[in-house]
């Protein structure tokens, strides 16, 4: 086989989408390769990492002595990116606002999922339990996630899946969340996957998916 994509992961948190990214590789359902995961904090997902055998960077975010600006941080994620010649980078559950330098650095090779259907539920401050919460507060009936192309706004990048699941009476911003993920766990595997096959064409705001080549 051709060979294989190479995708870096960024993130911060319990590393669901991580493991269902390494799953859906290890199962040959892509054409990538999980190369590299960094992570800003100490987190379940560098643990997951480590159990499947897949490299890991921490870039510890606290350490001001090394990483006295964002600049510097970011640089140093880059850097590690690089050296792992990762052609698509994927955040799952990463925490950080990133410079400029570094979404232009992998723009239309840069992907994250987002626990909500865009536009709507996004932005500053909107990351776990507070988009869950802010769904019920608005009173919607549905929510969903979204996976989309990473640009300078947060969370404005072109969308490129998209799944609505239905909001319950009594649902809190626990019972929500854990219903979203797993749909998570779906889509950004099949969204990589187009990536991988060459089938994503960004058109604007709009991504295209383009018909698998026979
Ligand atoms: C996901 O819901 C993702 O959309 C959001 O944070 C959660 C990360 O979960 N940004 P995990 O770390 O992949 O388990």
């Amino acid at each position: 086989m051709a060979h294989k994509l190479r995708l870096g992961v960024l993130a911060s948190g319990g590393g669901s989408n991580l493991q269902a990214i390494m799953n859906a590789a290890a199962a040959g359902q892509l054409d990538a390769e999980v190369a590299t995961v960094i992570s800003d904090v100490e987190c379940g997902a560098q643990e997951r990492a480590r159990r499947a055998g897949v490299p890991s960077v921490f870039i510890n975010r606290r350490d001001k002595a090394r990483y006295p600006a964002r600049e510097v941080f970011d640089d140093a994620v880059l850097e590690a990116l690089q050296a792992q010649e990762v052609g698509l980078v994927c955040h799952a559950g990463y925490l950080r606002i990133m410079t400029p330098k570094l979404v232009q650095a992998y723009e239309g090779r840069m992907m994250n999922t987002h626990p909500a259907l865009l536009p709507s539920f996004g932005g500053y401050g909107m990351i776990g339990h507070h988009v869950h919460q802010a769904v019920l507060d608005y009173g919607c009936k549905v929510s969903g996630c979204t996976i989309h192309f990473v640009t300078e706004g947060t969370d404005e990048g072109p969308i490129i899946l998209q799944r609505a699941v239905p909001v319950e009476e009594d649902d809190t911003a626990e019972t929500l969340a854990a219903r979203i993920l797993p749909i998570e766990h779906e889509l950004y595997p099949q969204a990589i996957q187009l990536f991988a096959e060459g089938r994503l064409r960004i058109e604007g705001r709009r991504v295209r998916i383009l018909p698998k080549a026979e």
